[in-house]
């Protein structure tokens, strides 16, 4: 999505402006731009197709000097990517605009500007917020009056960063549905989507809440709420070091942060584990009360934080013994439901600023849920600031495209939920504690399994010349294909489809030939017979077999049968154990492929618009 970056400094801005677009490549996007006030009072600006390293070199060619200054990395919405829909938006070299978000009555505004003589450059929604401007300081407003006057008569979701040339005093940033904070320095204030890209010059943040405007100085920062008054809003240090979104010496970003997850899950359960019980603390100080009266729970997401949802759904039915529906956000927010009687609402996000996950929360908060929980990687999230309770899984900064340790950490997130809610119905003391000693051995498990990755590095090379793949798993190990042929579709680009094994015969077995790779987990589980039947009938037509079986499953490496073998586990750990050799086997054909592994094609990190 798109990322923005904003600076009103005593030192020229230009370096820092595109330090902080590179620290958000990771959110995707395909053109950058960057306007400048120059000390001559002009408005100077460079935009690139393209990566940011080219908008540097233009910056390096065409030098920006000045001490006030806005950039962007666009995620193309409206208008094709192109230099001339690349932000900032400038009007008549006046005043110049950043937007995340979208502007749903743009096309309205843009008659009506036209009418009234504005000359549109580009086919994007945000030029109608930068004629809108224009037009309210050229009838004599301040700019932060301007802004105001603005954002009054757009309908949608943005995230702004505005400048005028008429006054190199101030930076002006609004929120709306779109993320945006701002950097506190000494003699220096900053703004930007989110707190990665300031890392190198604060760790001191004040996070926009929805409708805030903000202008800011060189020395001040005033900011209004949605109802127009004056606030103050609470000052927080980031823990997050700039080291920890660097890639060190791995190859991507990805990499590292597959590599990370026994780390991840151990942050994640610190804390919250009693010798043999989950802190049910752990989820908030109401928690206690409140889990006490559920009698179901709903959950929602999108993306790889759906598939952790399905997964989630298995272990609340037979561990906890509660009802639970799971929906992704972008569907359940468009139809009408019925609210279960004393349900939990539970979102899980990586970023917990993905638009159709915040609203299908708002929407549930208005519908009747007893509370809301949520399961979020980022702690200033708008998710995390507007949930009743909230479980951080403290993966730290994820910053492939490609959910990785978000989606572990997320399991164990749902097992610690489980477990809690669990011993409030009928899981059992004993039980309890054998759950707590198994989720205390992830860490070490997930580490003998990483010991693979050469053997599925060399597996990859037999799916590189594929043109389609399809997963299979039954029970848990369904989502866990989901997420294996997410991860291969999306930094890959090979199709890949993933099927409950025991719905092959009902169509997708005519697609079974020799070029279909054929994917397999299998856990050694109750349901493990009845999946060897499966791979049988796919073996009888010709396809070809790359099981993920642990070790104690009796399968032998036949021709067209290749057995991956994975150190033995508890049923319950199975989803998480056997998620890591399916993102390695992604990764690694990716990178056989050459695509661009961290930022793959038309993808967005934190996807904030609808
Ligand atoms: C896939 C991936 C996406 C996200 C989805 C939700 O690898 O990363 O499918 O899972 O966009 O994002 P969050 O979890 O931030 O709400």
């Amino acid at each position: 999505m798109c990322g923005i970056v904003g600076a009103i400094a005593q030192r020229p801005v230009a370096a820092i402006l595109l330090e902080g677009l590179r620290r958000l490549e990771y959110r995707g996007y395909d053109s950058a731009g960057i306007a400048v006030l120059n000390p001559d009072g002009q408005l100077n600006r460079a935009r690139t197709l393209g990566k940011v390293a080219r908008l540097a070199e233009a910056v390096a060619a065409q030098p920006l000097p000045g001490l006030l200054g806005i950039a962007h990395t666009r995620w193309a919405t409206h208008g094709e990517p192109a230099t001339h829909n690349a932000h900032p938006h400038i009007c008549r070299d006046r005043c110049a605009v950043v937007h995340n978000g979208i502007i749903e009555n743009h096309e309205l505004l843009r008659a009506e500007q036209r009418a009234a003589g504005h000359r549109f450059t580009s086919e994007t929604d945000t030029e109608v917020i930068v004629h809108a401007l224009y037009d309210a300081l050229a009838a004599g407003l301040s700019l932060i009056d301007a802004v105001r006057q603005t954002t009054a008569q757009l309908q949608g979701a943005y995230a702004l960063g505005v400048l005028d040339r008429h006054d190199p005093e101030h930076l002006v940033a609004a929120r709306q549905g779109s993320p945006l904070v701002i950097g506190i320095g000494f003699g220096e204030h900053f703004i930007a989507s989110d707190v990665f890209a300031l890392l190198p010059v604060t760790n001191r943040f004040i996070f926009l809440e929805e409708g805030d405007l903000a202008e800011l100085t060189r020395e001040t920062v005033r900011i209004w709420n949605a109802a127009g008054e004056l606030v103050e809003r609470p000052l927080k240090t980031s823990q997050v070091t700039a080291e920890a979104a660097e890639r060190g010496s791995y190859r991507h970003f990805m990499l590292k942060e597959i590599f990370e997850q026994p780390q991840a899950l151990a942050a994640t359960l610190e804390g919250r584990l009693l010798a043999d019980r989950v802190l049910p603390e752990s989820f908030g100080s109401q928690a206690a009360a409140l889990f006490s009266q559920i009698q179901a729970v709903t959950i929602v997401a999108c993306g790889t934080s759906f598939h952790a949802a399905l997964v989630a759904r298995h272990w609340l039915e037979a561990i906890a013994g509660l009802p639970c529906q799971v929906e992704v956000a972008s569907e359940y927010r468009y139809r009408a439901h019925v609210v279960p009687a004393q349900a939990l609402f539970v979102t899980i996000s990586q970023s917990g600023e993905t638009a159709d996950t915040l609203a299908a929360l708002r929407l549930a908060q208005a519908s009747g849920y007893a509370a809301t929980l949520a399961i979020c990687n980022v702690p200033e999230s708008s998710l995390v600031r507007e949930s009743d309770l909230v479980l951080l899984t403290r993966a730290g900064p994820e910053i492939g495209v490609a959910s990785t340790k978000a989606f572990t950490t997320q399991l164990t997130a749902l097992l610690l939920l489980t477990i809690a809610l669990g011993r409030l119905h009928r899981l059992d003391a004993t039980e309890e504690a054998r759950l707590v000693t198994l989720l205390r051995s992830v860490p070490k498990q997930l580490e003998a399994v990483l010991a693979l990755d050469a053997q599925i590095a060399a597996l990859a090379e037999q799916f590189v010349d594929k043109q389609h793949t399809l997963f299979l798993g039954r029970g848990t190990q369904y989502p866990i294909a989901l997420e294996g042929a997410l991860k291969l579709k999306e930094i890959s680009y090979i199709h890949a489809e993933a099927y409950p094994a025991g719905e092959l015969k009902h169509g997708p077995l005519a697609l079974i030939d020799e070029e279909m790779p054929v994917v397999v987990v299998a856990p050694n589980n109750a349901l493990l017979e009845k999946l060897k039947s499966n791979l049988e009938e796919v073996r009888a037509r010709g396809g070809q077999l790359f099981v993920f079986a642990d070790s104690q499953v009796a399968l032998t490496a036949t021709a067209g049968v290749t057995v991956i073998r994975l150190p033995e586990t508890d049923d319950l750990l199975a989803p998480l154990i056997f998620t890591v050799p399916l993102q390695l086997l992604a990764y690694h054909v990716a990178v056989l492929k050459g695509t661009d592994v961290d930022q793959p094609r038309n993808l967005a990190k934190s996807v904030t618009v609808e």
